[in-house]
C-alpha cells in the first residue's frame, strides 16, 4: 500500500447499502423496528434506478376482474420456465395484496378506476385460471410507477429516522475469518475520507449490472457493486446466466418504452406490417413473456423482416389508442418517444428492439432474504450476517425469465422480510465482537491499488470492450461456438484490467477512481455470466442455446452457482430448485410445455 488513510468508524445495528426500492422498503422496516440502521447509497436515493421503472408491480387484488394469488403464483412459476424457487413465489404472490395495500397507505399515489380503486393493467404473462384467461393485475400510477413508490418509501425512512449515508461507494464486505459478514469499507466521495461501518447484519440492495451490456435500459450506476464485493467475499453468484431482454428497447437510445404500452393494446409490426406475434404465442400474442417477444422480434429480423433501411428493427404502434389513452395512462414513455426518437405516437409507430433489462441471477437468498451457499454438501447453508435483496439477489423467484411487474413487487415484498428476519436476528444495540481485520486489509489494499494504477488501458476504452463483448456473446441467441468465443474474449478482458489507468489520485469527487472500481464489479459479474451461460446446454427462460434448443428437465432443473476465484477463474457448481411450495395453501406446479 502506497498511502495511509485515516478511516471513520460507526457502528449500527445494521447496514443496507444501496436506496432503491428494496434498499429503502427494509431500512424503513429496520428503522419502524426500532434497530439503529445505515443506508449508504452512491447516488441519492430518489435517483436509484426503481425510479424508471415504468409499467407498474403485480398484485392480484381482483379490482378489474376476478383474480387470485395462486393465478399469480401459477403466471410467475411458468414465467420462470420452473426455475423459480416454488416456495419463495408462494410467499411473493401472497404478500403482494398486503404490500399493495401497505404502500397506498404509505401514500403511492396510484392511478384510479371510476369507482376509486387502484387502477390495474394487463402485463406479460399474466393470467386468470391458471393460463385460460388475461389477468388485470399490474397496479400503476400512469407510467411513472417506480417514481411514486421510490419517493414514498424515502419519505417513510426519513420519517422512521433511518440515517442517511449518501454519495457513499461501498468498497468491499468486512468478513471475519470464519465467514461472517460484519461491515461495509466505504469511501464518501464528497469529503473523501474512508468510513468503517460495522454491523450484525449488512443488506446488499445494490441492484443488477445491466451496464455490463451496450444496449440497456438501465442507470448508468447499475454495475452490480453488491455482486462484486460478494464474489471478492467469496459468496456466490447465481443463475447469472438468465439476463432478461426487455423486448420494447428504443432503437438505437436504449430507454425503456413500458410493457405497459402493449398492455394498454400496443402491439407490433415487421417490415411487412405483420403482427407477427400471433405467430409466435397465438393466445397471448404481444403480451407474451418477454423472452418469448424478444426471440420472437430478433427471428424476425434475423430472416429479414426487420424495419428500416438496415431491416435491424421493429415497429410498436400505439397511435390507435388515441391522445386520451396516452396522456392519460402512458404519457412518460410518449414525451421519452418523442425526445429519443423523434416520433410522436399519438400518430405514427416508435421504433423498438430487445434491449437488456433485468438479471435474474444474484446473490443467492432464502426468503427472509439470508444469504446461502453450498457448503459441506449443504445447498441453504446461511452466510452469517449477510442478506440481500432486489434485483442484487436471486431468492428466487423470477428463475430463468422474470415477468413485468414482478419486479417492483419483488423489492417491497422481500425488503420488508429482511427487516423483518433482522428483528428476530438483532436486539437493538446489542455489542458487537468481530475481527474483521484481514478482510479490511485486503479492502483498502484494493482501494489503494487502483487508485494509484498506472498502467496503460483506460476504464473507458476497456468497459467500452467488456459491453460490446457481452453484447454479442451473451445476446438473446448463444450458442456453443459463441460462447466459448466469449468466455475467451471476456477473460481477457478481465486480465486487462490489471494493466488500467487511473489519472486522478484525488479522494474527492474522483470520477475517474469511481468509474475503475465498478468497472471491475462489471468484469466479475461478466465472467461469471459467460461461463455460467457456456456450462447451461439447455435452453430455458432468457437463456436460447442454439445447439440445445430444447429445455432439458431431466438435467437442469438445477440452479447455477458461481464463484470468482480472481484472474479470470470461475468455479461452478449447482443446486436444486426448491419445487415445493411453502403451504398447503398451493398446490405445487409440475414442469410443462411452456406456450403463450
Ligand atoms: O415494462 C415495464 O414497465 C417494466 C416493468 C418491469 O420490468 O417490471
Amino acid at each position: 500500500m502506497s498511502d495511509s488513510y485515516d478511516i471513520i468508524d460507526h457502528q449500527h445495528d445494521v447496514i443496507v447499502v444501496g436506496a432503491g426500492g428494496a434498499g429503502l422498503r427494509a431500512t424503513r422496516g429496520l428503522a419502524d423496528a426500532g434497530l439503529k440502521t445505515a443506508c449508504i447509497t452512491k447516488v441519492f436515493p430518489t435517483r436509484s434506478h426503481t425510479v424508471a421503472a415504468q409499467g407498474g408491480i403485480a398484485s392480484a387484488l381482483g379490482n378489474m376482474g376476478e383474480d387470485d394469488w395462486r393465478y399469480h403464483a401459477y403466471d410467475t412459476i411458468k414465467g420462470s420456465d420452473w426455475l423459480g424457487d416454488q416456495d419463495a413465489i408462494e410467499h411473493l404472490t401472497k404478500e403482494a395484496v398486503p404490500a399493495i395495500i401497505e404502500l397506498e397507505h404509505d401514500g403511492v399515489p396510484f392511478s384510479r378506476t371510476e369507482d376509486g380503486k387502484i387502477y390495474q393493467r394487463p402485463f406479460g404473462g399474466m393470467t386468470t385460471h391458471y393460463g385460460k384467461g388475461q389477468a388485470e393485475r399490474t397496479c400503476a400510477a400512469a407510467d411513472r410507477t417506480g417514481h411514486a413508490l421510490l419517493h414514498t418509501l424515502y419519505q417513510q425512512s426519513l420519517k422512521a429516522r433511518a440515517e442517511f449515508y449518501v454519495e457513499y461507494f461501498a468498497i468491499d464486505l468486512l468478513m471475519t475469518e470464519d465467514g461472517a459478514c460484519r461491515g461495509v469499507l466505504a469511501w464518501d466521495l464528497q469529503g473523501g475520507q474512508l468510513h468503517r461501518f460495522r454491523a450484525h447484519q449488512v443488506i446488499l440492495a445494490t441492484g443488477g449490472y445491466g451496464r455490463a451490456y451496450f444496449s440497456c435500459t438501465s442507470a448508468h450506476t447499475c454495475t452490480g457493486d453488491g455482486m462484486g464485493m460478494a464474489l471478492r467475499a467469496g459468496v456466490p453468484i447465481q443463475d447469472p446466466e438468465f439476463v432478461q431482454f426487455h423486448p420494447t428497447g428504443i432503437y438505437g437510445a436504449g430507454c425503456l418504452i413500458t410493457e405497459g404500452a402493449r398492455g394498454e393494446g400496443g402491439y407490433l409490426t415487421n417490415s411487412e406490417g405483420e403482427r407477427f406475434m400471433e405467430r409466435y404465442a397465438p393466445n397471448a400474442k404481444d403480451l407474451a413473456s418477454r423472452d418469448v417477444v424478444s426471440r420472437a422480434m430478433t427471428i424476425e429480423i434475423n430472416e429479414g423482416r426487420g424495419v428500416g433501411e438496415k431491416a435491424d428493427h421493429i415497429m410498436l404502434h400505439l397511435e390507435h389508442l388515441g391522445p386520451e389513452v396516452l396522456h392519460e395512462r402512458l404519457p412518460g414513455i410518449t414525451e421519452t418517444a418523442k425526445i429519443f426518437s423523434g416520433v410522436d405516437a399519438t400518430k405514427e409507430p416508435i421504433p423498438v428492439l430487445p434491449t437488456v433489462h433485468y438479471c435474474m441471477g444474484g446473490i443467492p437468498t432464502n426468503p427472509y432474504g439470508e444469504v446461502v451457499t453450498l457448503k459441506d454438501g449443504d445447498p441453504d447453508s446461511i452466510v452469517p450476517g449477510l442478506m440481500a435483496v432486489g434485483e442484487t439477489a436471486c431468492v428466487s423467484v423470477h428463475g430463468a425469465n422474470r415477468l413485468g411487474s414482478n419486479a417492483l413487487l419483488d423489492l417491497v415484498v422481500f425488503g420488508r422480510a429482511a427487516a423483518k428476519r433482522c428483528t428476530e436476528l438483532v436486539s437493538p444495540g446489542q455489542r458487537l465482537h468481530a475481527d474483521t481485520t484481514k478482510s479490511e486489509e485486503a479492502a483498502l489494499a484494493r482501494f489503494d491499488k487502483l487508485r494509484n494504477a498506472s498502467g496503460n488501458t483506460s476504464t473507458a476504452d476497456l468497459r467500452d470492450s467488456l459491453q460490446a463483448s457481452m453484447q454479442k456473446y451473451a445476446a438473446v441467441f448463444r450458442n456453443t461456438d459463441s460462447m466459448k468465443e466469449g468466455v475467451k474474449v471476456i477473460g481477457e478482458e478481465v486480465a486487462k484490467f490489471a494493466d488500467v489507468k487511473v489519472s486522478d489520485r484525488s479522494m474527492t469527487w474522483n470520477s475517474d477512481l469511481v468509474e475503475t472500481m465498478e468497472l471491475q464489479n462489471l468484469l466479475e459479474c461478466a465472467i461469471v455470466t459467460m461461463t455460467a451461460a457456456a456450462n447451461r446446454t439447455e435452453s430455458r427462460g432468457a437463456h436460447a442455446h442454439e445447439d440445445y434448443s430444447d429445455r432439458d428437465d431431466e438435467n437442469w432443473i438445477k440452479h447455477t452457482l458461481t464463484w470468482y476465484r480472481g484472474d479470470g477463474r470461475v468455479d461452478i457448481d449447482y443446486r436444486p430448485v426448491h419445487l415445493q411450495p411453502l403451504t398447503d395453501e398451493m398446490e405445487h406446479i409440475p414442469p410443462k410445455e411452456r406456450v403463450y
